[in-house]
């Protein structure tokens, strides 16, 4: 009881206190556990950076060698999965069918349905997550084309084994570029944990209600497709692609992101916390350059990009509002550059945002969080009596 205040889209609205992410939006600072994101992007690997994540500290060489055998001991999905790859359309999105199967786990793993598990039981279901959901991104894709799915190569490191599973063939190994896979790292590193933004306060409010991990997983996936949040990487190269087929004119694509009039926005600009640069948005830009001329790819969407970049940032309507590209103007520019198709894109950020996801929703759960259960100001009618259907 007491007055409630209405605050749209929990702007100021603080939901918990959490010891995982720091953030500081006016000065472009992000950290994971208290490590800067610049050296965790540069050093680290994803698996580390995921440990880091979702026990707090970072592992010793034999914790991280544990960690890694135990997650390649479940990389396996049960062979009955395969039925609702079937039955999805070839061309169904594939953010669709993550939220999806993911969701199904629960169904497959029924140990995951213990509301108050054990820790030996809740690191089950983490330790499984972690190792099928390369599994499932990888199979989607595979799917997509019509070709037959590649199953996990456990002796190869986590990043490895899904690019293999991606891009392998069932008749031969392939030889991945060593740069490929470390840039591979760095995205997932950057996309590993972000505080309290909408994926992950949805896994947060739908793992307060005692739902099981997959469900609050699977209920983020689909908070993040929309493109105001994950969704922006697919539609930053959908606009750049459209730029480009309009002949590059990007002042006049800048002019339309200005007009109140048009629903159009300018994607992979602006972001709710950050009104500075976003930190993640200057590594993935100097790794889009390093990426795109390791594997001499000319890619004109790239200049595009940077020059809508530049004249922005000089821009007053974009000045005036600090809005600054964030960590999806670029990422699909190395994406694709990798060779994955655009509506891949979301897949792979929610592919690194796994471990932040698991890491608050355990967090939640240790915390003793009540459930999640906004108020409100009802506006409706007052009081009115029921009209039978004969008499309306
Ligand atoms: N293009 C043009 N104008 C914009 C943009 C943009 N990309 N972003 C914000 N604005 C304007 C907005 O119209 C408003 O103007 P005014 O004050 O005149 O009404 C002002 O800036 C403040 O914007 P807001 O919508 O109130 O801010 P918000 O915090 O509610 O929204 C956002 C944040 C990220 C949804 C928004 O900036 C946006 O739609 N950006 C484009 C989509 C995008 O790139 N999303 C990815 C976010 S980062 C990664 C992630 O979360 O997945």
């Amino acid at each position: 009881s007491g007055a409630i205040t209405v605050d749209p889209g929990y702007k100021n609205t603080g939901a918990t206190k959490s010891a995982i992410t720091f953030l500081d939006g006016e000065v472009g600072i992000l950290r994971y556990r208290g490590y800067p994101i610049e050296q965790l992007a540069e050093q680290s690997t994803f698996l580390e950076v995921a440990y880091l994540l979702i026990y707090g500290e970072l592992p010793s060489s034999e914790t991280l060698l544990d960690f890694r055998k135990k997650i390649s001991r479940h990389t396996l999905i049960h062979e009955d999965m395969k039925k609702f790859f079937d039955g999805f359309p070839s061309k169904s999105h594939p953010m669709g069918q993550l939220s999806c199967l993911v969701g199904a786990l629960s169904a497959f793993y029924p140990e995951s349905l213990n509301p108050n598990p054990s820790e030996e039981e809740e690191n089950l279901t983490i330790i499984k997550l972690l190792a099928k959901m390369p599994t499932i991104v990888s199979w989607i894709y595979k799917k997509s084309l019509g070709h037959p799915v590649i199953y996990p190569r456990n002796e190869l490191n986590y990043v490895h084994n899904f690019l293999n599973m991606t891009f392998g063939q069932i008749t031969e190994d392939i030889s991945i570029d060593k740069s490929i896979v470390s840039a591979m790292h760095k995205l997932l590193i950057l996309h590993a944990d972000h505080e309290q933004n909408c994926s992950t306060s949805t896994v947060r409010i739908v793992g307060s209600s005692n739902a099981n991990l997959y469900a609050s997983i699977s209920a983020g996936i689909s908070a993040l497709w929309g493109p105001l949040h994950g969704g922006a990487n697919q539609a930053v190269i959908e606009m750049l692609e459209n730029i480009k087929n309009d002949g590059g004119n990007s002042a006049k694509w800048l002019a339309k992101a200005k007009d109140k009039n048009d629903p159009f926005r300018l994607m992979g600009f602006g972001h709710r916390v950050y009104k500075n640069f976003d930190p993640r948005a200057k590594i993935i830009k100097e790794a889009c350059d390093e990426v795109l001329e390791k594997l001499g790819i000319n890619d004109p969407v790239l200049n595009i990009a940077k020059e809508l970049e530049e004249a922005a940032l000089k821009d007053q309507y974009f000045v005036d509002r600090k809005l600054y590209p964030n960590v999806d103007f670029y990422s699909g520019i190395i994406y694709r550059a990798l060779g994955f198709p655009t509506d891949m894109f979301t897949v792979l950020f929610a592919l690194g945002r796994l471990p932040g996801w698991i890491a608050q929703w355990k967090e939640m759960k240790a915390n003793k969080e009540p459930i999640g259960r906004p108020r409100q100001i009802y506006t409706g009618s007052t009081t009115r009596d029921y009209v039978p259907l004969d008499q309306r």
